[in-house]
């Protein structure tokens, strides 16, 4: 009998788990009926429960007691990675938290495979940390070490943007040369890849794959900066002291612009730090409100509703953030050209990072022939006007935006283990 493989994208905002039915790869149901589930983990204190995906969030937004943790993956490689964090009584470090995460997928795998499956491909991306191939290297063995825990025995890495190539490669017909764009929550991963009907079929693709890049930006940070940018201010940021000579420290207000920082908000020793800071500012109005958010354990909420607001901006102009605390009440109104004012410089550099791409494979842009899109954050105008104006000429593929990576780590997990 053949093993059973899987393949699994362990998402930054979204993970997949994809298999091999009937020759085709598709994907697992994770959640109910849906093929993803959003990245995120609720550790309940009112029955010590643990739910995941939606029902981690709908847990939170319905204002049960306990901690939400999301943007897990953006801890890999970094110094948080080894802390623990206090959940409630107990005290787990975040590869454990990545591990009940990888549990759960590997169930969702096993259950729909019938039988216990040993071997995987998880998805990686090009640079879990720029520049750092130490730290880089570390977060990809935080990553197998959790796999490893979980039961799998055979695991083996491919870069997020190959596997977007495969995807793409299983419905072309002609051969193509791709420009291979996955720009998520957490990363932007491109490469350039040689695909075609005939060469899916070699057992050894490296000669086809003519670069590969990344860099650590993606949806998440373009909601921190949105959040810094247009609503921490109305929280006292960038707010003088009474004395007037320095600002407030901008720490705090960072951290609640972080996804996978808010919950170092959640301290007695932070609380005590705002009420000080509080003392010393000159708008203590403002700071009321960010003791507020805190208080209510609403940092999450709060990034929700910037990341709503960032994506009501793909297809219209204005959007809205409100806030309607007891303690804090406001209200921050976004346009389309706030936004990409705000996060045109990072824009700019994914954008570079794609030309970086053209240079390494050795290619004029005029020789690509096809842009494969994927990623929930190729759906933002700028990054998508900036990335395809490198390359006018190609025709462009729009990917399953949410499914493409998974999809194609089920057809490298083929080839590696069946
Ligand atoms: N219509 C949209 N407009 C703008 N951004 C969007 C839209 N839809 C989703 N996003 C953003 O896309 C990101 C999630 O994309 P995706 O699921 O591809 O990431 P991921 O695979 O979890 O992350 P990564 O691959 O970086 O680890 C989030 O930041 C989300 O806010
Ligand atoms: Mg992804």
């Amino acid at each position: 009998m053949r093993p059973a493989f899987g393949g699994i994208d362990f998402g930054t905002s979204n993970s997949t788990v994809g298999v091999i039915e009937n020759g085709r790869p598709r994907l697992v149901a994770l959640e109910g009926d849906s093929v993803t589930l959003p990245s995120a983990i609720f550790f309940n204190f009112e029955d010590n429960s643990t739910a995941l995906g939606r029902r981690a969030i709908g847990d939170y937004t319905d204002g049960v007691e306990g901690r939400l943790m999301r943007a897990l993956k953006s801890v890999l490689g970094s110094s948080l990675a080894h802390e623990k964090t206090r959940i409630k009584a107990r005290s787990i470090a975040f590869t454990d938290i990545i591990g009940l995460f990888v549990h759960h997928l590997k169930e969702r795998l096993e259950s729909h495979a019938g039988e216990a499956v040993e071997n995987v491909v998880l998805g990686r991306p090009v640079q879990f940390v720029d520049d750092d191939p130490k730290a880089d290297a570390e977060a990809q063995a935080e990553l197998e070490k959790a796999a490893r825990k979980q039961g799998f025995k055979h695991i083996d890495f491919q870069y997020e943007p190959i596997a977007a190539a495969l995807d793409y490669e299983h419905g072309v017909n002609r051969e193509e040369l791709a420009l291979i764009v996955d720009m998520g929550g957490g990363t932007s991963d491109f490469s350039i890849v040689r695909v075609s009907p005939e060469r899916a079929a070699a057992s050894d693709r490296k000669g086809d794959i003519l670069a590969n890049r990344g860099i650590h930006i993606g949806g998440t940070d373009f909601d921190r900066l949105l959040s810094i940018a247009h609503v921490m201010p109305e929280l006292g940021y960038l707010t003088p002291t009474k004395d007037g000579k320095r600002n407030l420290p901008a720490g705090y207000f960072i951290d609640l612009a972080t996804w996978q920082r808010i919950n170092l908000l959640y301290t007695p020793k932070a609380m005590l730090d705002l009420r000080q800071i509080r003392f010393e500012a000159a708008r203590q109005d403002l700071v009321d409100r960010m003791i507020e958010v805190v208080e209510q354990r609403y940092g999450h909420a709060l990034a929700t509703k910037v990341e709503r607001a960032k994506i009501a901006l793909t297809d219209g102009d204005e959007a809205e953030i409100e806030v309607a605390l007891p303690g804090a009440k406001f209200a921050a109104a976004l346009t389309r050209q706030g936004l990409e004012d705000t996060i045109r410089a990072e824009v700019g550099r994914v954008t570079k990072t794609v030309a970086d791409t053209l240079a390494q494979a050795g290619v004029r842009p005029a020789d690509i022939t096809a842009v494969f899109l994927t990623g929930g954050s190729t759906a933002i105008p700028l990054a998508r006007r900036s990335i395809l104006s490198l390359v006018p000429q190609a025709e462009v593929v729009q990917g399953d935006a949410f499914g493409s990576v998974g999809l194609g780590l089920a057809l490298d997990a083929q080839r590696k283990f069946a």
